[in-house]
């Protein structure tokens, strides 16, 4: 029986930030907390698709904010703390979601500016989010931080092993935040999904069609491509369990 430890589990009532909100899967999880009566931080650096994620929330008589947010910038995530701190009062619920794969051309023909891209997003993107996460939540007395990894991070991407290495630091990054569920009561945790039906895929081609190395893999996986609530699905169930602290979870079709 695992032991209550008595951090979030509810979220009716909590404030939330979810980086990458502006579209995909931050955008089905910032509905997802919203629709559970949670008040929302909407970050992203794409403000159109920000407004809109706010504006389906705020539809349904949720509560939700918009925040610019370049989740590579540590001013800028320190003003998306600050921002939520003013806007709700504190900070309970964070979910470092922002990532981004690559286009054309791929490894290893990729530009080197895109090493330093995909690892400051993906990567040092989820650890300043945490660290800055932590400092406000000693403030709450604890909180909830979920991070996504990917499928990609098991090291099967031959055409973006950029990729595949940011997010298995990503999974590596959150199991060795498990002990600040005892030290701070800070539970982190990471969902780490298969292929996603989001705008994600179109992005490493030309904004509508995948790159061409990945078409293929879009191929044979369509039949088992999850749509992003389920991921939004397995962060809230992290965020309601508190006997989970330090865990990976792949969301992929069995
Ligand atoms: N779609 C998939 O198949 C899939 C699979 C596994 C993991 N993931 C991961 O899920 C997460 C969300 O991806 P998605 O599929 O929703 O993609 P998406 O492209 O729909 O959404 C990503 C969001 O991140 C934002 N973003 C990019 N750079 C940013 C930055 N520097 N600061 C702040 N925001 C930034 C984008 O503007 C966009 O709104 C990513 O971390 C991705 O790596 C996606």
């Amino acid at each position: 029986m695992a032991q209550q430890r008595g951090f979030i589990v509810e979220i009716e009532g909590k404030v939330a930030i979810v980086t990458g909100a502006a579209s995909g899967i931050g955008r089905a999880t910032a509905i997802a907390l919203a629709a559970e009566g949670a008040s929302v931080v909407v970050a992203d650096v794409d403000a159109a698709g920000g407004a809109v994620t706010v504006g389906e929330i705020t539809g349904a008589d949720g509560a939700a904010t918009f925040v610019a947010c370049d989740v590579t910038s540590p001013e800028s995530v320190r003003n998306l703390f600050a921002e939520a701190e003013a806007a709700y009062g504190g900070v309970d619920i964070v979910y470092n979601n922002a990532g981004i794969s690559s286009g054309e051309p791929h490894w290893p023909d990729a530009p080197l500016a895109r090493i330093a891209e995909e690892t400051h997003i993906n990567t040092s993107g989820v650890m300043m989010g945490t660290r800055e996460a932590i400092h406000a939540m000693r403030k709450r007395g604890g909180g909830v931080i979920v991070n996504t990894a990917s499928v990609a991070g098991d090291g099967h991407l031959p055409f973006d092993p950029m990729y595949s290495a940011t997010k298995k630091a990503v999974m590596s990054f959150t199991q060795s935040c498990a002990p600040l569920a005892e030290s701070e009561n800070i539970r982190v945790n990471a969902v780490s999904p298969g292929m996603v039906r989001t705008a994600f895929q179109g992005k490493t081609g030309d904004g509508e069609r995948p790159a061409s190395w990945l078409a293929p893999s879009i191929e044979r996986h369509a039949d088992s491509i999850l749509p992003p609530e389920a991921i939004a699905e397995a962060v809230l169930d992290f965020i309601r369990d508190d006997s989970k602290a330090g865990e990976v979870r792949t969301v992929a079709p069995a």
